[in-house]
């Protein structure tokens, strides 16, 4: 089903809701809000780099000129920036979910965040994870509904029995780095779905394979050949990016409300329209999670 038919047939109307998205604007975050805006709601854009920001919501108005839009300052791999977010949403009442979506894939040895953690986990996960806690006041005051948690197909190949060693140095391959990242980042979920139980509703999501600037953006430091092949694999194999990000817009306003995970239905789950099921929570699943977060 084509992008447009599905947002007009199966999402319900947004109207007087408002969705967070970090890393919006670009690929699946800037995919989500022009749904979302499609449905009549706000959106707040949270990115690090404010001009991009600027030019993104400038695309959307073209789409929708009366969308309601606003822009914050967030950089996920710099705490700094991370602990201003609060801040910057004091002025908003409620938040029906936080997308927390911003996320690199990248193929550099020996780069590292603002804070020195290595830059793939340190900014797909430990960024994600410093940001939840910062607002962790605001989440237990009921100020989000639900935040949502973008994960990826390649989550199973990313367990570890040590998750702390991937922390300040980097081990393996981007590949292992990415998957590692985004295995914690489901684990997390499950984590804080049991820890924030009654306060803050939380779902996962992977959007499968979707043609975005992941391998390709202006601030990709792989080879222009990989660049080029690799989009040309995520255009023919994968979904639009629009499409993709239906499954971040339905983890963050279908049930199942509590540890509903939203991933595209077809071609062994990287393409297609989302499919929903509910993640069992088992304490023993981020075990090794929690003992690696005693080292942050
Ligand atoms: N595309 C796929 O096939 C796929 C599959 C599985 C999971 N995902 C996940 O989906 C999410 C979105 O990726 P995408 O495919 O849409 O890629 P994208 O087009 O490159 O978008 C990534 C977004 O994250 C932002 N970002 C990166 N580092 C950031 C930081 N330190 N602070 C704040 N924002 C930051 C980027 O901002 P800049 O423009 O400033 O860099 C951009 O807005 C990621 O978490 C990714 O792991 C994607």
């Amino acid at each position: 089903m084509k992008y447009e038919v599905y947002v007009e047939k199966n999402l319900p109307s947004l109207e007087g809701k408002l969705f967070l998205v970090t890393g919006a604007n670009s690929g699946l975050g800037f995919s989500a809000c022009k749904t979302f805006l499609a449905k009549g709601a706000a959106v707040i854009m949270a990115c690090r780099n404010l001009k991009k920001a600027e030019n993104a919501k400038n695309k959307l108005l073209e789409l929708y000129p009366n969308g309601k839009i606003d822009i914050v300052p967030f950089d996920q791999a710099d705490k700094a920036s991370i602990n201003e977010l609060p801040k910057h949403l004091e002025k908003y009442e409620h938040i029906d979910a936080l997308i927390l979506n911003a996320g690199i894939f990248h193929p550099g040895k020996n780069l590292y965040t603002k804070d020195g953690y290595s830059l793939t986990v340190g900014t797909n996960f430990i960024g994600m994870y410093f940001a939840v806690e910062a607002l962790k006041d605001q989440i237990k005051a009921g100020k989000f509904k639900r935040l949502v948690l973008v994960s990826s197909i390649v989550s199973h190949q990313g367990r570890s029995k040590n998750y702390e060693k991937y922390f300040k140095q980097e081990h393996r391959s981007s590949f292992k780095q990415y998957a590692v990242s985004k295995r914690m980042i489901l684990e997390y979920g499950l984590y804080l779905s049991n820890e924030l139980y009654g306060q803050v509703e939380v779902t996962l999501c992977h959007p499968g394979l979707a043609s975005t600037n992941i391998v390709g953006g202006e601030a990709s430091t792989f080879s222009k050949r990989f660049q080029h092949l690799g989009k040309k694999f995520m255009h023919k194999f994968g979904n639009s990016s629009d499409k993709s990000s239906l499954c971040l817009v339905e983890a963050a306003i279908k049930s199942p409300a509590n540890l509903g995970y939203f991933y595209p239905k077809h071609f062994f789950h990287i393409r297609g329209i989302p499919k929903e099921k509910r993640l069992h929570l088992n304490e023993k699943k981020y075990a090794r999670l929690l003992k690696s977060l005693s080292h942050l």
